[in-house]
C-alpha cells in the first residue's frame, strides 16, 4: 500500500519559492561540476523540477534543499538531484541520416581489406538507451552481410536513473514504433504478460553495449579503449562554447586517428580549436 498523500506538505512546497540566491548557489554548482549553463531564465524549470526532490526528503522549501545537498550528510542526493536537472529526451533512430551515413558509407570503408575487424563505437550522453541500442541494432544488420565484422558499443551518462532505464532495456511500444517491423521482429521481445505494453531488447544486443557513468567535466573519462566512433549528440548545447570546446578536445583523446565524431543538427565547432575535420553537416573525422 502507498504512504498516504501529506497535502499539508504538498501545499507548502507548491507555494515554495526558489530565491534567487538559491538558485545561484545550485545554478553554479551545476555549471562548475557538470557544465550544464542555468541561465536566470532557467529558475522557474529547475523549481519545478527539483519539487519532487523536496517531496520526496520531506523539506518545505528549496533553502533546506540546497544546504542539505551541501552539507556533508547530503552528497548522495546531488546523484538524485542531477536527474532531475538533466534533460535526457532521446529516440530510438534519433537523426537517423546518421544511422545510414554508419551503415553505407562508414562501414563498408571500415571493412575495406577484408580482414576480421572488431568496432569500437562510444555514445557519449546515451540518456536511457536508445541511441546506443540503434547503434547495436545497425551494426547487427552489417554484422550479417559481413561476417568478418564485430562491434563493441561504449554507453555512458552523467544521470544514475537513465542508466539504470538503458540496462533494463525495457521500453514502452510506442517508443519503438519508429523502428521497422522487420528489425523489431528480430532484435525486440515482446512482454510475457500480453497486458504489459512493452519491448525489451534481445540479449545478443544487450551483451554488445556496456553502460558506464560518466561525467564530461572529468578531467579524465574512465572508458576501456580508444574509439573508432564517438557520438556526442544532443548533449553540448547544454554547455557553453568554451566547455563545449574542452570536452570536444578531450573526447577526442579517445578517438582513433581518422576515427568518426558525430554532433546533433544544432551542434557545431566552427570556429573551435579541435583536432576534426568536417565530412559533412554534423559528421567530423579526427585529423
Ligand atoms: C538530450 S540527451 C541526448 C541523448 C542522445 N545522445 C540523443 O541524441 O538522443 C543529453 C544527455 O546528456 C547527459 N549529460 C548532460 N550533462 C552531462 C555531463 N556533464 N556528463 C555526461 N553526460 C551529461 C544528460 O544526462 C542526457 O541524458
Amino acid at each position: 500500500m502507498n504512504p498516504p498523500v501529506d497535502t499539508n506538505l504538498i501545499n507548502k512546497i507548491f507555494e515554495a519559492k526558489l530565491s534567487s540566491t538559491d538558485f545561484l548557489r545550485l545554478s553554479n554548482f551545476i555549471y562548475t561540476e557538470y557544465g550544464i549553463k542555468m541561465p536566470p531564465a532557467k529558475k522557474i524549470m529547475l523549481q519545478s523540477r527539483l519539487q519532487k526532490r523536496l517531496r520526496e526528503l520531506n523539506l518545505t522549501s528549496y533553502k533546506q534543499y540546497i544546504d542539505f545537498v551541501f552539507s556533508k550528510e547530503g552528497q548522495h542526493e546531488i546523484i538524485n538531484m542531477i536527474d532531475v536537472v538533466s534533460t535526457n529526451k532521446t529516440d530510438f533512430f534519433r537523426e537517423s541520416a546518421h544511422f545510414d551515413y554508419l551503415s553505407s558509407v562508414f562501414l563498408p570503408e571500415f571493412m575495406r581489406g577484408g580482414i576480421r575487424k572488431t568496432l569500437k563505437i562510444w555514445s557519449a550522453g546515451c540518456s536511457s538507451g536508445e541511441e546506443p541500442y540503434t547503434m547495436a541494432i545497425v551494426l547487427a544488420e552489417y554484422m550479417l552481410l559481413n561476417p568478418l565484422f564485430d562491434f563493441f558499443v561504449y554507453a555512458t551518462d552523467i544521470s544514475t536513473k537513465v542508466l539504470q532505464k538503458a540496462v533494463t532495456a525495457v521500453y514502452a511500444e510506442d517508443r519503438v514504433e519508429i523502428i521497422p517491423m522487420s528489425l523489431k521482429r528480430k532484435y525486440l521481445l515482446r512482454s510475457k504478460d500480453k497486458t504489459k505494453k512493452s519491448v525489451r531488447i534481445v540479449p545478443q544486443l544487450r551483451q554488445k553495449v556496456m553502460f558506464n557513468r560518466v561525467n564530461f567535466m572529468d578531467s579524465n573519462y574512465s572508458t576501456p579503449d580508444n574509439f573508432d566512433v564517438i557520438f556526442c549528440r544532443n548533449v553540448l548545447i547544454y554547455f557553453d562554447r568554451e566547455t563545449q570546446e574542452k570536452v570536444i578536445n578531450k573526447l577526442c583523446n579517445y578517438l582513433k586517428k581518422g576515427g568518426f565524431f558525430f554532433l546533433g543538427h544544432s551542434e557545431s565547432i566552427t570556429n573551435m580549436n579541435v583536432p576534426l575535420q568536417q565530412v559533412k553537416p554534423t559528421i567530423f573525422r579526427r585529423i
